[in-house]
């Protein structure tokens, strides 16, 4: 069986969805393995290292497709009105493994239906022990945590750490994290690492204990409440109102103290909740920073714009779109090895083909289409 790999053409994305190492796996698993010429180059991947490792180079993306049986890709592929028509091309009965973003592109499922694609969402993956080596939005956001703390750095104009000299003393940084699930977590501890003096908040009580564990302080409105912030699957509620006023309250108390700000909260399926006031923004230093990681999602600082840095009473709010694009090494990497995690368990052992087992969780979870008709219990209202 043949996989192809594309590149990826939408806007600000420069990661690929399978690596000079993965491609060695999947020889490994049997399988023929295709790349689009320049797949990897944003990310320092290069064809002479896919060829090395057992890759056919083709020229286009539509030499790539032929006779293709899965396709992996980061974003969702391109339709016919965004240029090179992707979707036209993917072959009848083929396999799509990709972020297929569902919730923004529900028409799409229907395209891939009709075209008998077995549509899969890598970003649905459930959140349990088995799928942690699938779970692209962890390795995506564990990085993501990291690369906000240094872009936050490189716009402060002064140091993390506290520095002793000659010339007198730096004082320390004080870093306050806004959400301590993965993305939150792994900006803790870059952020201490650095030096900075650092404290967190989130909604969920256990996420004290975590934040406490990286040598960070905790501050949350604790109430009946967060009992029961935390669903099932490990991720937030929306709280109520007279939560979010006591929250914004500790909020504009601590904020005003703080020199930079890294914004993770989400809560799935809904918009970013608004934590960061401008009047909050207002009551910080002049060139205080604030990352707002959520800006995609509506942001959780009222004042930052997705895709700029803005300055708003001297304090610099950067709201980045595609922070793991920025990494696009280390994304690629993980994010190709969740990819072939995920196709090593569709897989009958050594002889390169898929032995899909539509009862598994896993694959249950992940699949929008099959068979020519929408599956997913959350899309067939379609
Ligand atoms: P996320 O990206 O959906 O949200 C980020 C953080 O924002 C979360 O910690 C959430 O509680 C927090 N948040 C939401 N609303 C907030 C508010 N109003 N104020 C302050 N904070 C708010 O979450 P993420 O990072 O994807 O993971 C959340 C949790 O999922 C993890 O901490 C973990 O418990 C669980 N998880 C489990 C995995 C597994 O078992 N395989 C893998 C990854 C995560």
């Amino acid at each position: 069986m043949k996989i192809a790999v594309l590149k990826e053409r939408r806007p600000l994305e420069m990661r690929v969805a399978a690596t000079p190492d993965t491609v060695k796996r999947f020889k490994a698993l049997g399988y023929d393995v295709v790349i689009e010429s320049g797949c990897g180059v944003e990310a320092s991947y290069l064809d002479e290292a896919y060829a090395a490792a057992g890759a056919v180079v083709a020229s286009s993306a539509q030499a790539a497709l032929q006779g293709a049986d899965i396709i992996l890709k980061v974003q969702r592929p391109l339709s016919a009105g965004e240029g090179l028509d992707e979707i036209g091309m993917l072959p009848d009965g083929s396999t799509l493994i990709a972020m297929l973003n569902p919730y923004a592109a529900r028409e799409e499922l229907k395209t891939y239906a009709a075209k008998n694609v077995t549509a899969m969402a890598m970003e649905l993956m459930p959140r349990i022990t088995r799928a942690q080596s699938m779970d692209v939005l962890s390795s995506q956001s564990n990085l993501v945590g990291y690369k906000a703390v240094l872009d936050a750095a490189s716009v402060f104009g002064r140091a993390f750490p506290m520095m002793m000299t000659a010339a007198g003393t730096v004082p320390p940084a004080r870093v306050f994290v806004m959400g301590a699930g993965v993305a939150g977590l792994q900006a803790i501890a870059t952020a201490k690492r650095l030096g900075a003096i650092v404290s967190a908040t989130d909604v969920r009580p256990v996420a004290k204990e975590q934040v406490q564990s990286l040598g960070a302080m905790f501050v949350m409105v604790e109430n009946e409440e967060t009992k029961q912030a935390e669903t099932s699957g490990g991720y937030a509620k929306e709280m109520s109102d007279d939560y979010k006023r006591q929250q914004a309250a500790l909020i504009a108390e601590t904020i005003k103290k703080q020199d930079i700000v890294i914004c993770t909260a989400l809560i799935p399926g809904r918009a970013a909740p608004k934590l960061v006031s401008k009047e909050m923004v207002a009551s910080m230093k002049t060139g205080s920073v604030i990352v707002d990681l959520a800006v995609e999602q509506g942001g959780n600082c009222e004042v930052s714009e997705a895709g700029a840095v803005v300055d708003y009473t001297g304090v610099k709010i950067v709201g980045y779109k595609n922070m793991p694009s920025r990494i696009a090494v280390d994304s690629s990497a993980l994010y190709a090895r969740n990819v072939y995690n995920y196709v090593a368990l569709l897989s009958a052992k050594a002889d390169g083909a898929l032995a899909i087992n539509g009862e598994d969780e896993i694959v249950k979870t992940v699949t929008l289409t099959r068979g020519g008709g929408i599956v997913h219990s959350q899309f067939q209202s379609i």
